[in-house]
């Protein structure tokens, strides 16, 4: 039986209803969760050990009747594979040892990724075992452009300055650690449709940073690659592109070139705007702002209806625009799923 998320994402027939799941579904908004996350004392501890991660996977299906479970873990697990020190400090989010310059690239080490993330592979194993059929497990990785930005910067940047200075000083460099990323990324989705995921999603969350030759050579040749060498694998594996706050030509251009099968919509993006630009062939996602998510009540069940009514007609999956935020009452979450089953 093929689950709803995976025959939206191929049929590209507009559902009766779309199936729903959100982004980073697992988190701090759920008490479980902290649970859990205490008992694995830091956020790599828990990335790291499979019998957690799995439980924290399946934490929201347990509450809420989503379609899909996203396996636990991050996006900068593809620097600590490649050898870089990754660390998450409380309250200040992630810290990574610096890359200053092209010579610092003899430090990664790209063949020891599948070992190193084997634990990430052993957690969708044991969330596979426990999933009903129909519900789809997502396997996802960053792409190389927002995690270079992470490997540069040494953490999250608002402005991604250091990032453009390198880009600047040493166009060719960047081309060598994308070329890594490439590789390093395709064989990491791959890993884990092996290992049980249904549907890969690329999270592309700083594109939005770039326009133009620049959005074409870091965000869509990156992705185009990393899709092609996926595909080539495992034809039947749908593939989510996320190129948050890509806008006009740079969105369209991005649907049309990379070979993704659906999208992720940012919530500052209209539904009538984003069908404007993507293709019907490929399926819509999003896009509830995640601080409705927070307010809830009245204003939540207005989005939800508009999203609903802005996307009709088109192939859909109910999702945020953005991740779920630590604030965010778990009870809106129910109201949302409710509301959009119920639609
Ligand atoms: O969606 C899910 O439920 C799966 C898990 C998931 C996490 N991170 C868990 C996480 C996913 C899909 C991600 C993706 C991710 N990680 C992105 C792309 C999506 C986005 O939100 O833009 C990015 C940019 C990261 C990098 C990252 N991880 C940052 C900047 C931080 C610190 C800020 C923060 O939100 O805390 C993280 C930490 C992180 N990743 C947490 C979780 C649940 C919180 C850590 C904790 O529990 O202490």
């Amino acid at each position: 039986m093929t689950s709803p998320l995976v025959q939206t994402l191929l049929q590209k027939n507009a559902p009766q209803q779309p199936p729903v799941w959100i982004m980073r579904q697992a988190g701090r908004y759920l008490p479980e969760y902290l649970k859990v996350r205490a008992e694995a004392g830091s956020f790599m501890n828990l990335c790291r050990n499979p019998a957690l991660a799995a439980e924290v996977t399946l934490q929201p299906l347990r509450r809420f009747n989503l379609d899909a479970a996203i396996i636990f873990s991050d996006i900068l697990m593809i620097p600590y594979g490649l050898g870089q020190h990754v660390t998450f400090v409380e309250g200040e989010g992630p810290k990574l040892s610096r890359l200053d310059h092209p010579n610092d690239f003899h430090f990664l080490k790209p063949l020891k990724t599948a070992q190193a993330l084997q634990p990430v592979y052993d957690a969708l194993g044991l969330v596979k075992e426990k999933l009903s059929e129909n519900k789809s497990l997502i396997g996802f990785a960053g792409a190389p452009w927002t995690v270079a930005t992470y490997m540069i910067e040494g953490g999250s940047s608002r402005t991604f300055e250091k990032t453009k200075a390198f880009v600047a000083a040493f166009p060719e460099g960047m081309q060598t650690l994308m070329d890594i990323l490439v590789e390093a990324t395709a064989a990491h989705l791959l890993a884990q449709i092996q290992a049980g995921a249904d549907v890969v999603q690329l999270f592309d969350s700083w594109a939005g940073a770039l326009t133009g030759d620049d959005f074409a050579r870091w965000v869509i040749a990156p992705n185009k690659a990393i899709i092609a060498r996926v595909k080539q694998a495992a034809p039947h594996v749908p593939v989510i592109g996320f190129p948050r706050k890509a806008r006009g030509a740079d969105l369209t251009h991005y649907c049309v070139q990379t070979g993704i099968d659906g999208v992720g919509i940012d919530e500052d993006l209209s539904p009538a705007e984003a069908c404007a630009l993507v293709p019907p062939s490929i399926t819509l996602q999003g896009n509830i702002s995640p601080q409705v998510l927070v307010a809830g009540g009245a204003a939540l069940e207005q989005a939800i209806d508009a999203c609903l009514e802005g996307f009709k007609g088109r192939s859909h999956i109910f999702n945020l625009g953005h991740g779920v935020v630590p604030q965010t009452p778990p009870d809106n979450v129910a109201a949302l799923v409710a509301r959009v089953k119920f639609s």
